[in-house]
C-alpha cells in the first residue's frame, strides 16, 4: 500500500473544506445559494468553493467586462463571477430549467449583483445565436449538459476575441476520458472535447485535475488566439 493511499476522498474533502474556511471564506449570500438549490431538489453539483474563488479571482485577472456562462443551476458560480465584475460589467447565464432559474433570479438580486446579471431560460444552443453580434465575451464558463461540450467551446470562440479566457467545468469526470464505458454518454463527449481544445488552433489550453467534494474531476482553462 502506498503511504499516501489512504489520503483518499474523506480526506480530501476534508482538506477543502478546510481551504474554503481559511481561505476562500464563503459568505451568507453563496450559502444561500447552496441552500435553496439543495431545498428545491437540484442535484448538488455546483462549483466547490474554492473552484468558485477561482472563477472570481480569474474574471478580476483578465479584468473582464463581459462574462457567459452555460448552467446556472442555483447561481452559485454566477455569484462568484458577477461580484468580480466592474459596476458597469455583465455577466450572461443561461439556464435550461426554469424552476431552477427562478431560485437562482433571487439569489443574484437578494446578492445585490442581480442588476449586472443577464439571466436567459432555454436551451443553451437556442439562447447562444441571440447573443451573437453582440460586445465579444471575456470570459467563458460552460459547466452544462457535457454532450455538448464541443458545440458550446465553438460558440465561446464565436463569441469571444483573442485573450478571451475560456473554461470548461468537469474535464477529469473520475477518470471517464480514459474509460468511455464508464459513462457511453458524457465519457466520450468530454474526451472529445478536450481533443478539439488541444487541436482546434482557436484554443490554447491545459487541464488541471481537481480532487475534493466534487471526487475526483477538474477542469481545462483556455485563452482565444
Ligand atoms: C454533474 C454535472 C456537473 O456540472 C458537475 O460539476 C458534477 C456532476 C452531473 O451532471 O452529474
Ligand atoms: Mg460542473
Amino acid at each position: 500500500m502506498s503511504a499516501f493511499e489512504h489520503r483518499s476522498q474523506p480526506e480530501w474533502v476534508a482538506m477543502e473544506e478546510w481551504i474554503s474556511g481559511t481561505v476562500v471564506h464563503p459568505d451568507p449570500a453563496l450559502d444561500q445559494a447552496i441552500r435553496t438549490a439543495q431545498d428545491a431538489g437540484m442535484p448538488p453539483i455546483e462549483v466547490a468553493p474554492n473552484s468558485g474563488k477561482l472563477l472570481e479571482l480569474l474574471v478580476r485577472i483578465r479584468g473582464a467586462r463581459r462574462v457567459l456562462e452555460i448552467g446556472t443551476l442555483a447561481g452559485f458560480s454566477t455569484l462568484f463571477m458577477a461580484r468580480a465584475l466592474p459596476e458597469d460589467g455583465r455577466l450572461v447565464t443561461i439556464e435550461f430549467k426554469a424552476e431552477h432559474a427562478a431560485v437562482a433570479r433571487k439569489n443574484l438580486d437578494d446578492a445585490g449583483v442581480g442588476t449586472r446579471v443577464d439571466l436567459r431560460v432555454g436551451a443553451a444552443l437556442d439562447v447562444l445565436p441571440t447573443l451573437e453580434g453582440g460586445e465579444p465575451f471575456d470570459l467563458v464558463f460552460i459547466d452544462a449538459d457535457k454532450q455538448n461540450n464541443s458545440n458550446y467551446l465553438d460558440w465561446a470562440a464565436r463569441l469571444g476575441r483573442p485573450g478571451t479566457v475560456v473554461v470548461l467545468d468537469n474535464t477529469v469526470w473520475e477518470g471517464a476520458p480514459l474509460h468511455p464505458e464508464m459513462d457511453p454518454v458524457n465519457a466520450p463527449a468530454i474526451r472529445d472535447s478536450l481533443e478539439l481544445l488541444g487541436q482546434d488552433p482557436r484554443f490554447d489550453a491545459t487541464v488541471l485535475q481537481t480532487v475534493g467534494s466534487k471526487g475526483w474531476d477538474g477542469f481545462a482553462l483556455a485563452v482565444l488566439r
